[in-house]
């Protein structure tokens, strides 16, 4: 039987536009691997698409893409923004806007490119050999429910020139400059795997974070790492987060606050993981490199354009009230078995354990 809320409970405009694509609509916390997700053939724009509802939102999305060799996309531009991640192969994207000279981005494995608001964006596949997927982290579920008219998301002559103009020769080329701590503006990164990192003593020992303002976007989007032999400490926070393994191998812990029926998903490169409301998630490296992630948010948390509102929680409320909402789990409170089961992990990989044990005094 149907639960009460579905009786009443329509379809979205972004379901709906999903469904108008003939493309699959993958939902859930997570996805194994965006590498092998079944995609469509798209006739919108050629190639093969999926898209996401992960984390039970609206907000933010992924559209999976994947374009045959020698391939190209057909042209489009939006009034949602969008940033292309490269999961395999190589190609290039070509970038105007209307009546200026276009500009030309290469791209392989491993790159982030961002996309323009509303400027025109092709896509090709530059390998004769191997299909080139890449996943594009969008705002496009909001802005599709917000307006519900496609015709204006996608067909809309306004050209934001104070974000992007063709005549800005090295828009695309220039490494970019640090704003502040752990913000970096840039609008292509050839390798992510690369990009240098800022320490985030806050979620964990030896953990560092990047957030990244590209295009003048307001989507939010950091990179970050925990080294070998630790983890980041669990954490709770609106939904819309999707946070791709770009390097490493590991696994997540999902879990509501008090459940002890923690999920738990393996973490390798492609896989995303996209918490809901609330639902706490915690990343385990049990590899011997760095485990490297990519995370997508909604507007406010990585932007440079303020919100006029703090996306922060105060992280020590709950030393001052001991009824206040715990947004993080230090490792000294968290369940005992969260740590053992990360031991044993260790242990049966031969992996050196870089985070003291919590029992000898590690404080
Ligand atoms: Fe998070």
């Amino acid at each position: 039987m149907a639960k009460k809320s579905d009786e009443w409970q329509v379809s979205s405009s972004y379901q709906q536009f999903v469904k108008d694509e003939g493309a699959p609509l993958y939902e859930g916390s997570a996805l194994e691997d965006l590498a092998t997700l079944p995609l469509f053939d798209w006739e919108r724009r050629g190639g093969k698409v999926a898209y996401t509802r992960l984390g039970n939102q609206e907000k933010v999305n992924l559209q999976v893409v994947e374009i045959r060799p020698r391939g190209e996309l057909k042209p489009e531009h939006h009034i949602y923004e969008s940033v292309m991640y490269v999961l395999q192969g190589r190609g290039a994207t070509v970038i105007w806007q209307e009546g200026e000279p276009k500009q030309t981005i290469e791209w392989e494995k491993n790159a982030l490119l961002a996309i323009p608001l509303n400027a025109w964006h092709q896509e090709f596949n530059s390998s004769s050999d191997e299909p080139c997927r890449v996943v594009f982290g969008t705002n496009m579920a909001h802005v599709i429910d917000l307006y519900h008219n496609t015709d204006f998301v996608f067909n809309n002559p306004f050209a934001f020139k104070d974000r992007y103009s063709s005549s800005w020769q090295r828009y695309f080329s220039e490494a970019g400059k640090q704003l502040n701590l752990r913000l970096f503006e840039t609008n292509f990164i050839p390798d992510i795997t690369r990009f240098n990192l800022d320490p985030y003593p806050e979620r964990g020992r030896r953990t560092s974070v990047m957030r990244l303002c590209m295009a003048s976007a307001s989507l939010s989007l950091h990179i970050a790492e925990t080294s070998p032999g630790t983890y980041m400490t669990a954490h709770k926070h609106g939904p819309g987060a999707h946070v791709l393994c770009v390097g490493g191998e590991g696994y997540e812990l999902l879990f509501m606050p008090g459940e002890k029926n923690r999920r738990r998903v393996p973490l390798n490169p492609t896989a995303v993981v996209s918490p809901q409301l609330n639902e706490y998630h915690q990343h385990f490296n049990t590899g011997k490199t760095p485990l490297r992630m990519l995370a997508f948010k909604e507007q406010g948390y990585s932007s440079k354009y303020g919100t006029g509102k703090s996306y922060q929680p105060d992280l020590s409320a709950q030393d001052k009230d001991p009824n206040a909402e715990i947004y993080q789990i230090s490792y000294e409170n968290e369940d005992p078995e969260i740590s053992a089961e990360y031991y044993r992990e260790l242990e049966n990989k031969g992996i050196t354990l870089r985070l003291p044990p919590l029992n000898q005094g590690s404080g």
